[in-house]
């Protein structure tokens, strides 16, 4: 072993690392991928915020724990015990308990997730089992699942602590390892960082005296990176766990001190240990406090001074742990290394210390009798998300009610400065604290205080307004039953049940079986376990190469010209290619420019394309890229901007649609209601990034390309390097989530990488960072549609609507929803006249791209939004409204097709029955009564979804049977991403061959089987691919009937028609034509029906919301694979109330830049975000007569019954306006995030009362 290698334990096996040989920020992730070659663990943002990377971790004898590896460097992992999701089970050794049941019970559909779920539990499991099942949700408020909803993975997770009886200890058990003694030592990097580990404080001053001329880092849990990225570089680091003075608790019964090591889950267990101990009872709060920040993974490894520290080099930072201790007199020891003395002082003083050579060592805290905390953290999702603003208030008031010590009232996210609301804390002294009066007095101090406007922090408006009214809601939990009934409630936090809840209902038939019958996915377990292949994973090949982007940082300038000569010199760079390298066409679909030329059109454009030996080294050249602009402009970022510049994409022919008189329905309403409604972007957030290797071979590309389009990007990527399209082969064994993203936008990984591949004739691969995949892609299309409605009062019909619709399409129109949207924008209500018109608008944004119901989410919340306020005017409420204009059979839609068949009234009907909505309406409106600062409602709504077969579409699928075994071999023409493709082909083909489903394996796709096939989109793919493969199937039984004697086995069939030479292999290519013979339509083939209810509760003074329960009916046909279908259905509705209620982007208005490209600035759903209780049934008896498998698609309809939720919570809205003596009337724009629902609340402080 060289001097600086050391041990490493991955699964029981030592590693020796030598980090010399390594690049300085190598990660423990980025060594179990590429030096232990383990895939299973995956990756995607690199800063804690996604859990892909999940393992655990374990020194010495202390239990293991689940940490994000991606964000510990390989140089800290000494001595670690490893475990990563190979080192739980496989197939050959056999899977472990959590791999069986997540995969068994539904919980991975693309599967790109599944291993750090597994890993999560498993972490919980070994680290805290006594705290299940209780805390079992909450171990997973660091991963992301964007596919399931988490309802099958939270009740799989469920059955796992149900099942295992002895929560198995550690299979592997690597504490039977020999330990490694732990010593100083330093060493140096490959990149130049010199690397420090002392084990004593005397030795880490000295090292720290020494490096006050450098920019060093002190590495506790070293998550702070993910974060702040942009700190590094760094000369030096000192990993300071060895320091045994900085992972020192002690207390007695006055004090406790806690060392500066020490990490916030073991602050949280000492806090809530401790507060049983007379005068420590406001630990309580403290520990339930920091259980709220971060996740599991950042709080295992994450220390409490390393959060301060980043609030003292950037005061902006909402630090949590900040504001407590601040907020409870915390003292902290701070060594000064230089001087070798301690400086003693406050949180708030810490932040004007100048810390070089500076190290915090410890705090400490005192007993506080009779003093009350209250801490609120208002966050964007219920968990994983830094707080838009959050109050500590710690007092002590006597029996009087007054308070006679000073308190102490904290504040973060208010602005960089501001700390102490002093004005309230000095006010307070003597006061009763619970007297109105009182109360408004704080109310006016409050008003006073500055809110910094800066796109770091939440709106000033919510802020002003929030800094009051959580600070009302701290004295009414304080205050309880001094409180007057009606308020009381305002108090308490908006506390979910430990366990969600759900119930599937689907019709099955045996005789059909195994179609029909619910199987899981077949491919699952093999997710679960890490052993499932895509893209990313594949092996290094001999001479691989790494590419990455070289982006525009202006949104809209002239490039004068581009100098790569800097970056070529750069360590590794082979080679960098701008336009100027391409022999054939620059153009994705003909329209969108692939590498930036003369114009630049956005912020993040690719202009160039950097490859190197390593991706580290592509990264850090990429930088050096220099590009010369002029004539820059201030970027045209909204609808609004778009419409005053007249930025407009040429109008389409099919712009406008019109039915019936419209002017004359007009006239004749008793009401015309006007208004605009508009909806945002939304992030597809698949796990996967966007990636692609291309691997040149003999003249001929072999693209391994996470992609949904394999067809496009083999005739795109032609085109880019000017070869036939026989000279490309697209294959794809499975991708980790696409939405739709993974359409055009794969372009960019599959042409970079084919093209340095054609240049520089060695493999290439290219793997998106979050930042590069968020930028230089689009998401979800604004929109925006300013409406007429014209009203008939005495039945509530609606006779006429005219909407302008407006689209932000970004700078080109590849994926433009445009006309599309018309199909839509009924919803399930029958308006006789309708005169529809879109527009396209240009602007400095990436080309805006399909995402799961793409513009038909946004329609569908126009309509439904124009009817609630419809029922506003009208003084009904929507479901009224709504009742009277539900399409009965033979109405026709907008294109003058009438609907039949037309299930929207029986399917609301048993809806409205089954959820007791008049019931429950009654109870909610006593409970809104009795309660001031918190509501619910409840909604129902109806679904009809147009289901079209593009015209040109097709799949060439192929089907053999294999003689000696028998077994079957399918090649699809789908793409598996989730949606269970390959379990349903497999059931059609078990079942129209008459075998087993474990006869019957799917092989992936590609272009040279599945030549000319349409992408997998639009919902369609799965019924159209098991379409043919059953068409296949009905060819090959037909071929073989002839050698078919009574009981005659499977193998024995198989074997007769061998001897007989009978093609055992059949292809069958679907289209529109035999899809459905009996269409009329090219795009209308069929309507998917269905309706759904939720009951929302909202936290008024916080913004906080709680969906309590929804109820989905849903009309899948005759379902084949029913369990699959029903997975569609609530991962659909999740990711839709993401876009509803949480997911924002936020640009920079001056340079274009997108502000929101991370995990900590973007949020998408989480787990304790879902339904508490989601119900989901499969309506039966209904099969498709205009579909040949007489099932209708699932993946994006069902996404339309999320805006159940958001007409509740409208409705909740407008209880609260009503009350403060609002107008009731307020726009619903998505996504209606906390910030806009708070101020949309209109609360007004002179209405907060106590008694
Ligand atoms: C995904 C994610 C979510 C998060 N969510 C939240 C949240 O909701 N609320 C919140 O408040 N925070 C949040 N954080 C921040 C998190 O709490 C901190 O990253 C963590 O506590 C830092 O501790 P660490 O030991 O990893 O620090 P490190 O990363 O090791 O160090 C951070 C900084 O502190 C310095 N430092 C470390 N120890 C000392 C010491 N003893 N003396 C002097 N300097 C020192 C380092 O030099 C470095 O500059 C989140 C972070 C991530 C990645
Ligand atoms: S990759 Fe590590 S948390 Fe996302
Ligand atoms: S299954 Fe969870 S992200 Fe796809």
């Amino acid at each position: 072993m060289a001097d600086s290698s050391f041990p490493v334990f991955i699964n029981s096996r030592q590693y020796i690392v030598n980090p010399g040989q390594l690049p300085a920020d190598y990660t423990l992730t980025d060594y179990i991928r590429d030096n232990a070659l383990l895939k299973g663990t995956k990756i995607m943002c690199r800063e804690g915020g996604c859990g892909l990377c999940t393992v655990t971790m374990q020194i010495g004898d202390a239990a293991p724990k689940a940490i994000n590896s991606c964000l510990v460097p390989i140089n800290m992992c000494s001595g670690w015990k490893i475990t990563t999701i190979e080192g739980l089970g496989s197939e050959k050794t056999g899977y472990h308990d959590i791999q069986k049941t997540l995969a068994d019970n539904n919980g991975s559909q693309c599967g790109y997730c599944s291993p750090g779920m597994v890993m999560a539990m498993y972490g919980k499991m070994q680290q805290a089992p006594k705290e299940l099942p209780e805390k079992l949700e909450g171990t997973f408020d660091g991963n992301i699942c964007r596919c399931t909803g988490y309802r099958p993975i939270m009740y799989a997770m469920h059955q796992c602590v149900k099942d295992i009886e002895d929560i198995e200890k550690c299979k592997d058990c690597p504490s039977k390892l020999v330990e490694t003694q732990k010593s100083s030592s330093h060493w140096t990097a490959a990149g130049g960082l010199s690397w420090h580990s002392p084990i004593s404080l005397a030795e880490l001053k000295t090292i720290v005296a020494k490096l006050t001329a450098v920019n060093y880092y002190l590495a506790a849990g070293h998550t702070g990176v993910g974060v702040y990225k942009q700190d590094g570089p760094f000369a030096e680091c000192i990993d300071i766990n060895g320091v045994s003075e900085l992972t020192a608790i002690k207390h007695d019964t006055n004090s406790l001190d806690v060392g500066a090591a020490v990490t916030l889950t073991q602050l949280m267990s000492t806090f809530e240990e401790l507060s049983s101990t007379p005068g420590f009872e406001y630990l309580k709060d403290a520990a339930q406090y920091i259980g709220h920040m971060a996740n599991v993974q950042i709080r295992n490894l994450g220390s409490w001074a390393g959060n301060l520290m980043m609030k003292q080099k950037h005061h902006g930072f909402a630090s949590d742990v900040f504001i407590l201790l601040e907020c409870v007199g915390a003292s902290l020891n701070v060594c000064d290394c230089v001087n070798d003395s301690v400086v003693v002082c406050t949180p708030a003083e810490l932040l004007d210390l100048d810390m070089k050579g500076k190290v915090i060592q410890s705090m400490s805290l005192s007993v506080k009798p009779g003093w009350s905390l209250r801490c609120y953290k208002v966050t964007s999702t219920y968990r994983n998300a830094h707080s838009l603003l959050s109050l500590a208030f710690f007092v002590k008031y006597d029996d009087s009610k007054v308070v006679s010590e000073k308190p102490s009232l904290v504040y973060a996210g208010v602005s960089d400065k501001f700390i102490h609301a002093a004005d309230v804390e000095n006010l307070l002294l003597n006061k009763n604290l619970f007297d109105n009066a009182t109360l408004q007095e704080c109310m006016t101090a409050l008003e006073k205080v500055d809110c910094q406007d800066d796109p770091q922090f939440s709106s000033v408006e919510f802020r002003k307004s929030a800094l009051k009214s959580v600070f009302y809601k701290a004295v009414l939990s304080i205050g309880g039953s001094h409180c007057s009934p009606e308020v009381m409630s305002g108090g308490e936090l908006l506390a979910r049940p430990d366990i969600s809840t759900g119930h599937q209902e689907f019709p099955t038939d045996p005789s059909q079986y195994p179609m029909t019958q619910p199987v899981p996915k077949l491919d699952a377990r093999k997710q679960t376990s890490g052993e499932a292949q895509y893209a990313g994973d594949l092996p290094h090949m001999a001479g691989q190469l790494h590419a990455a982007f070289a982006k525009t940082t202006v949104a809209s300038a002239t490039i004068d010209s581009i100098d790569v000569s800097d970056a070529l010199k750069m360590p590794g760079v082979v080679s960098v290619l701008t336009s100027k390298d391409i022999p054939g066409v620059n153009r994705i679909r003909n329209e969108e420019i692939f590498l930036c030329e003369k114009e630049v059109f956005y912020y993040g454009q690719p202009v160039a394309i950097v490859v190197a030996e390593t991706e580290a080294e592509a990264m850090a050249a990429r930088g050096r890229v220099k590009v010369q602009y002029s004539g820059q402009k201030t970027p045209i970022l909204s609808i609004d901007q778009a419409i005053k510049a007249n930025s407009f994409h040429p109008d389409p022919s099919n712009n406008i649609l019109t039915k019936g008189n419209t002017q004359e329905a007009m006239k004749n309403s008793d009401m015309v209601i006007s208004g605009k409604i508009e909806t945002g972007e939304q992030y597809p957030m698949h796990l996967e990034s966007q990636t692609c290797l291309t691997d040149p071979k003999e003249g001929f590309y072999i693209l391994h390309a996470a992609t949904q389009v394999m067809g496009a990007m083999q005739t795109g990527v032609a085109a880019l390097l000017g070869i036939k399209k026989n000279e490309v082969e697209v294959r794809v064994r499975r991708v980790g989530g696409g939405f739709g993203a993974k359409q055009a936008r794969s372009s960019f990984s599959g042409y970079a990488t084919a093209l340095a591949a054609y240049h520089i004739q060695r493999p290439v691969r290219m793997h998106l960072t979050i930042e590069d995949n968020m930028e230089m892609l689009g998401r979800r299309n604004p929109l925006r549609i300013d409406y007429q409605v014209g009203v008939r009062k005495r039945d509530m019909k609606l006779l006429a609507v005219i909407s302008n619709l407006y689209e932000n399409c970004g700078f080109y129109t590849t994926e433009a929803m445009g006309s599309y949207c018309f199909h839509y924008v009924d919803s399930a209500y029958y308006v006789p006249s309708w005169k529809c018109s879109f527009r396209q608008c240009k602007t400095n944004q990436p080309n805006h791209c399909y995402i799961r119901a793409p513009g038909i989410l946004s329609v569908n919340h126009f309509t439904e939004q124009m009817l609630a306020e419809v029922a506003v005017q009208l003084d009904v409420s929507p479901e009224q409204v709504k009742e009277a204009n539900l399409y009965q059979y033979g109405q026709t839609n907008p294109f003058n097709v009438p609907i039949t068949p037309c299930y929207t009234r029986e399917i609301w009907t048993k809806l409205k029955e089954t959820t007791r909505f008049d019931d429950q309406t009654v109870e909610i409106a006593k409970f809104n009564l009795a309660n001031r600062w918190r509501k619910k409602a409840l909604s129902l709504m109806p679904l009809k979804y147009s289901q079209g077969f593009p015209a040109n579409w097709a799949f060439l699928v192929h089907v053999s049977i294999n003689h000696d075994d028998a077994s079957v071999t399918v090649i699809h023409a789908g793409v598996e991403l989730g949606q269970g493709i390959n379990t349903k082909a497999i059931q059609v083909a078990a079942r129209t061959l008459g075998v087993p489903l474990d006869m019957v394996r799917v092989h992936p796709p590609s272009t040279s089987y599945n030549t000319n096939s349409s992408p997998t989109a639009g919902s369609v793919s799965s019924d159209f691919n098991c379409l043919a493969v059953k068409n296949a199937c009905d060819m090959l039984v037909a071929r073989m009937a002839p050698y078919k004697k009574k009981k005659m086995t499977w193998e024995e069939l198989v074997a007769e028609c061998q001897k007989n030479q009978v093609d055992l292999h059949a292809t069958y290519q679907v289209t529109n034509k035999n899809a459905a013979p009996d269409a009329k339509f090219d795009f209308q083939v069929y309507d998917v029906f269905g309706a759904a209810s939720a009951e929302v509760e909202l936290d008024v003074l916080t913004g906080n919301i709680i969906i309590n329960r929804m109820d989905i009916l849903y009309d899948a046909g005759a379902s084949y694979s029913p369990e699959i279908d029903v997975g569609q259905v609530e991962g659909a509705i999740v990711m839709a109330l993401g876009l509803s209620f949480h997911e924002e982007i936020k640009y920079s208005t001056k340079t274009g830049q997108l502000l929101t490209n991370s995990t900590w600035s973007y949020h998408v759903p989480m787990c304790r975000d879902i339904p508490v209780d989601l119900r989901v049934s499969l309506l039966s008896h209904r099969p498709n007569k205009a579909f040949a498998l007489r099932s209708k698609v699932v993946a994006e309809p069902p996404m339309l019954l999320a805006e159940s939720a958001v007409t509740s919570l409208r409705k909740c809205i407008l209880e609260v306006r009503k009350d403060q003596g609002l107008s009731t009337s307020f726009t619903a724009d998505l996504p209606l995030t906390l910030e806009k629902l708070h101020v949309a609340c209109g609360l007004n402080s002179a209405n907060f009362n106590i008694s």
